[in-house]
């Protein structure tokens, strides 16, 4: 297929664009620099200068091009995010951009479209021990400003390509990426100097290597149900803790210290993120509908890679 990739450059994009030309695609990646545009020929992509938040400029720079599919991985996430306000570019990407892109798919004549979600849709909460699966709806708004805005979002992203008569459309509900990228080397080297504790009570994650989180893009591209949402996620979700504590072993650093968790109030997504939120996601309909299964099982086998 020929593959309109926003977010190409990126962490998962620059995993994304070697995985899809093997497997026989033709990558179309937008990028906003030419640096990006440099980066991406040289991985043999078509670079494409454009941004998704301005549909004027994506559809002028998309004006007599064609492709098959579309593939949303554009996010805008500087560092571990601590406040609500880390997200809202992230956000916009989500509702805007995507709906730019939806636009930006009926210009180029590409009727399947993949778009990543994320699993704190399901709430920044505690969903106990029974593995969630895609049948659980994403949470209602709580009426907290910050999380309110996330998950409308997070909702809009996924009922737009979904939803869009005419569009195939696949969305992959992603858990905590880590592996050779920058926010797991950012906490690594927090971990490294001892500026990162380990909060108690801790909450629980459901982490995806981001090769595999790559692999998945391209099984949902080629054979995922249209209509669909998938959890993609390793098959081991692990406390917050276990996982800095293996960060750090992994690099050879003394464990982290343990800190009550009421001190992250000064950083309060990450407090959702790393405390509140309580989520153990199923990847079996992803097993079992997309043909896809994690290399990395578990974080002590993705831990390796660093
Ligand atoms: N599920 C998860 O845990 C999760 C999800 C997302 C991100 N993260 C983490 O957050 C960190 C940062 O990742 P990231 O992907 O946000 O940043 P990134 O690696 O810097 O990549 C952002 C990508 O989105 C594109 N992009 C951003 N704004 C755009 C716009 N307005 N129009 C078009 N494209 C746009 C960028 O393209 P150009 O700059 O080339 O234009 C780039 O390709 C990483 O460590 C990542 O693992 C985690």
């Amino acid at each position: 297929m020929r593959v309109l990739l926003a977010g190409a450059t990126g962490t998962i994009g620059s995993a994304l664009v070697p995985r899809l030309l093997a497997a026989g695609h033709e990558v179309l990646g937008l990028t906003r620099s030419d640096g990006g545009a440099r980066r991406l020929a040289a991985a043999g992509a078509e670079p494409v200068r454009a941004g998704i938040m301005d549909a004027d400029e994506l559809l002028t720079a998309l004006d007599g091009r064609a492709a098959d599919a579309v593939i949303h991985q554009a996010t805008s996430i500087t560092g571990m995010p601590m406040f609500h306000r880390s997200l809202y570019a992230t956000d916009a990407l989500r509702e805007q951009g995507t709906a730019n892109l939806l636009r930006a798919a009926a210009l180029v004549g590409a009727r399947r479209f993949v778009t990543q979600s994320f699993y704190l849709g399901y709430g920044y909460r505690d969903l106990g021990t029974e593995p969630v699966t895609e049948d659980r709806p994403f949470a209602a708004l709580t009426g907290h400003r910050g999380t309110d805005r996330h998950m409308r979002s997070l909702r809009a992203n996924e009922e737009q390509v979904l939803g869009t008569p005419g569009i195939d459309g696949i969305a992959l509900r992603y858990g905590m990426f880590y592996g050779p990228e920058p926010m797991t080397r950012q906490l690594a080297d927090q971990v490294r100097r001892g500026l990162l504790p380990v909060f108690r009570p801790s909450g629980i994650t459901s982490p995806i290597h981001i090769h595999d989180a790559a692999a998945a893009a391209v099984a949902a591209l080629e054979r995922g149900r249209p209509g669909q949402a998938y959890n993609i996620c390793d098959d081991e979700p692990v406390e917050f803790a276990s996982y800095l504590r293996a960060l750090a072993a992994s690099v050879g650093a003394a464990p982290p210290r343990a800190l009550p968790a009421w001190v992250l109030s000064v950083a309060p997504y990450l407090k959702a993120f790393m405390v509140t939120s309580r989520i153990r996601l199923s990847n079996a309909k992803a097993e079992r509908e997309l043909g896809w299964r994690p290399d990395y099982p578990s974080i002590h086998e993705g831990l390796r890679t660093l």
